[in-house]
């Protein structure tokens, strides 16, 4: 996917948005990534099969990474093809669920359902998660879903959650965290390897990725805490998902 002339052609112009932090990929194509998706079924089943397979790591880790046993019902906002919920109700056999996306969001998803066999445990809501999120789940997970937004956006996704959670009721974003400074490994040269770009490594060029793309970013623990705070939320911990590196698991705790 990210060799797709689609995406690579929005980094023909990074030095514009560096320069401008305009998104180069909506001046490319006269429309925003998403929308574009919409109009292309070929290239969003593409996307959205690239998602499912680089949420592999994630969905071996975090159905044993986090106690959901303590909850009811899970909603997986902006949840794609299903994968990281089917694996999370598979593990726990108490559990319901709900992908919450876009319609071509949810194209691929019920085939992810019936392949698992959860046609009686997982339901699909299509919407919008700029105009509400469906109520009704004890816990609300977020993953890869903040950094394809700027920090209002991300505001008024986190606080759709938050509308429908009580006081005390659990976000869970699952992203990268950037570290406050940047700091290369001793001896080595990110500007040739990015993997060299010692903390944070190849989450940098996802930032930029999502710069001239997207219009969103990758954040650091301080950036999360702000957000949170900004949604009516308090970030309570952060842990590191060592078996799906560089991931995180975040906790956001309505206030
Ligand atoms: C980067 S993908 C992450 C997918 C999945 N959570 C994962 O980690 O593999 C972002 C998801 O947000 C969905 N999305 C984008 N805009 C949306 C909107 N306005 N409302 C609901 N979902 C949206 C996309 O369809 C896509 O499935």
């Amino acid at each position: 996917m990210f060799t797709e002339p689609v995406i690579t052609r929005a980094w023909d112009h990074l030095d514009d948005s560096v320069r401008t932090g305009d998104v180069a990929f909506d001046a490319a194509f006269g429309t925003d990534f998403f929308s574009h998706l919409a109009q292309h079924p070929a290239l969003s089943a593409q996307f959205n099969a690239a998602m499912s397979g680089a949420v592999a790591e994630t969905t071996a880790a975090l159905p044993h990474a986090f106690d959901f046993s303590r909850y009811t019902t899970v909603t997986d906002v902006g949840g794609g093809e299903g994968t990281l919920l089917a694996a999370i109700l598979t593990a726990h056999p108490g559990l319901t669920g709900t992908v919450f996306d876009t319609a071509q969001g949810l194209a691929e998803t019920p085939e992810t359902v019936a392949r698992h066999g959860l046609e009686r445990r997982c339901s699909l809501v299509a919407g919008d998660f700029f105009h509400s999120v469906p109520e009704g789940s004890d816990l609300y997970l977020l993953k890869s879903v903040l950094h394809d937004w700027t920090d209002d956006q991300a505001v008024t996704i986190l606080g759709h959650c938050r509308d429908v959670l009580p006081p005390g009721g659990l976000i869970l974003i699952v992203e990268p965290i950037l570290p406050e400074t940047a700091t290369p490994a001793p001896g080595t040269d990110p500007r040739t390897n990015p993997s060299d770009a010692g903390d944070g490594g190849v989450t940098y060029l996802s930032d930029l990725n999502m710069l001239v793309n997207l219009g969103g970013r990758e954040r650091t623990r301080g950036d999360f805490e702000k957000l949170c705070h900004r949604a009516g939320l308090t970030l309570t911990s952060v842990t590191s998902l060592t078996d799906a590196a560089p991931f995180s698991l975040i906790h956001a705790i309505a206030r």
